[in-house]
């Protein structure tokens, strides 16, 4: 299919407005299970991406907590990690000054006497480094813990400051399913007011993830076709090629539909369906976002699909099935993958169905949304050719490429260039990030590391978000724990799932796109 490149010039980057950045007050981040590889591989990287910035502020601390016995190892750990995993070189002039700001605290999470230690300490370095009461508290720990940090830090009177902003931030998991979730969002709202909480998902410090909204309501033209008048149908898929990567006894008690779907592939979803919000700030988006979840209706057992990988061959290598994975159960009844049709009752889409999937080891790595759209009522050209490219005069698809080859694909018909006839093949107008705006190396948390520490919530999960999404998938969790798959595993490692999963899209004479990445 040809394809045309728009493009923005790089030079056009160097105009914008510079001195406008938001830098944080001076304060203290304390990050708990610092010995993880979340905190080395995502959050260090990520904070050493804003000192590079100027982005942070000249007075602060980066605190790390675990249980082991760590000494200076720590920071040269995170050193390490910042130049493996942050794409910086090891000479950077600005690392050791960086580094110098770290260091690390051992700490027993259920012990109630090594948070008075803590606090002591962290006060010391504050008087120390002339910073004042600021601190946010980032949960980088099992999720067994959580409960456990905020009722001591509650109980240390170290969730408040006086003439200062206390914050915390917590990974998901948020629960497990629904009781488990209120039950955690009570425990953390009886220490932390619901503003001092920062739920992260990573999805949403994507660039272009951010940029759905910057799409859908920075421009004129796409707002007005964006319902169910002019769309036909959404998909949102999740590829990844990787599988449980170590991480075994996690997975088994997550699945597919816990990972990933139930949290941040919701969260793509809200972007594409919510109303235009009145401002950017956190309360209009996140209201929009919920009244989206809240419209999603019961989505019906018939309409879900689970599968498990079994070996086969991805990236031309020879990969064991999910059951021969390190540490998990040879009869291992956990999905990994998920795929869904759901329908969002209100008037913008009532009758717009929107398949979901989401699965480990599938045979590319694609995070993508496709928006297809109408034919046109009445088509009065003809086909070009009996097979080839051109053999199908196909709908418009818009394509947003989440990652990777990060970019917008609209697919429009052409006329093609030959006298004899009219005859019309698809071409695409393609928008290439990198091309445009140059690579970047944020992995995405940076922004909402800044943001946290700005005590900005907007791309940040609220608890009654939360709630409603447990609401919708605890009920297929609950079905699917009771009735055990007989035809696991169902899909060959490296292909697109199991093929029972086309049979959702099928009846409705849709298929999946499975030539994921560019328009093709
Ligand atoms: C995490 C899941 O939340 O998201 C992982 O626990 C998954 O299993 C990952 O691989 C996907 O994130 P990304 O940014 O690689 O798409």
């Amino acid at each position: 299919m040809a394809t045309m490149q728009m493009t923005v010039r790089p030079e056009d980057l160097s105009q914008l407005p510079k001195g406008t950045e938001r830098i944080p007050d001076p304060g203290i981040l304390v990050i708990f299970g610092a010995s993880g590889d979340l905190t080395k591989r995502k959050l260090l990287p990520a904070l050493f991406h804003l000192w590079q910035g100027n982005l942070l502020p000249q007075r602060f601390a980066i605190v790390g907590v675990a249980r082991r016995p760590l000494g200076d190892e720590f920071a040269a750990d995170m050193r390490s990690g910042i130049v493996e995993f942050g794409g910086v070189d090891s000479s950077d002039p600005k690392l050791d000054g960086f580094i110098s700001h770290i260091s690390y605290f051992p700490l027993n999470f259920d012990d109630p006497s090594h948070y008075a230690a803590l606090k002591k300490a962290l006060d010391q370095i504050a008087a120390e480094k002339g910073i004042g009461p600021d601190r946010l508290f980032y949960l980088a720990t099992a999720p067994e813990f959580f409960a456990g940090i905020v009722e001591n830090l509650g109980a240390q009177g170290m969730a408040q400051a006086e003439n200062g902003r206390v914050a915390i931030v917590i990974e998901k998991p948020f629960g497990h399913d629904l009781d488990s979730a209120r039950l955690l969002n009570q425990q953390v709202n009886a220490v932390f007011h619901e503003s001092q909480v920062f739920r992260i998902d990573h999805y949403l410090g994507k660039e272009t993830v951010q940029n759905l909204l910057v799409f859908r309501f920075a421009n004129g033209i796409f707002e007005p076709i964006w319902k169910r008048n002019y769309i036909d149908h959404v998909q949102i898929t999740v590829a990844e090629t990787l599988g449980v990567e170590g991480r075994g006894p996690f997975y088994e008690k997550a699945g597919a539909l816990r990972d990933v779907v139930q949290n941040h592939m919701m969260e793509l979803l809200s972007l594409v369906a919510l109303e235009p919000p009145s401002s950017f700030d956190a309360e209009s988006v996140r209201r929009e976002k919920l009244k989206v979840w809240q419209a999603i209706p019961a989505i019906p057992i018939l309409n879900t699909v689970r599968g498990q990988y079994g070996p086969g061959i991805v990236d031309h290598e020879h990969v064991v099935g999910y059951r021969d994975e390190d540490r998990v159960n040879p009869e291992s009844a956990t999905e990994t993958f998920a795929a869904l049709r759901l329908s969002i009752e209100n008037w913008r889409w009532a009758g717009v169905p929107f398949f979901l999937r989401a699965g480990k080891r599938m045979k590319k790595r694609a995070t993508e949304i496709s928006i297809q759209f109408k034919q046109p009522p009445l088509l009065i050209f003809n086909r070009m050719a009996n097979s080839g490219p051109c053999s199908e005069i196909l709908p418009n698809l818009l394509t947003i490429r989440i990652q990777p080859d990060e970019g917008i694909a609209l697919r429009f018909g052409a006329k093609v260039p030959t006298s004899s006839e009219m005859a019309v093949c698809p071409v695409n107008m393609d928008f290439d990030y990198e091309a445009a705006f140059g690579k970047s190396s944020a992995n995405g948390y940076e922004r909402l590391l800044l943001d946290a520490m700005l005590g900005d919530q907007t791309l940040f999960a609220h608890r009654d978000g939360v709630e409603t999404n447990w609401a919708l998938y605890t009920p297929i969790l609950q079905a699917w724990a009771a009735k055990v798959p007989q035809v696991f595993p169902n899909y060959f490692a490296g292909s697109w799932g199991p093929e029972c999963a086309d049979h959702l899209l099928e009846h409705s004479g849709h298929s999946w796109r499975n030539d994921l990445g560019r328009n093709t």
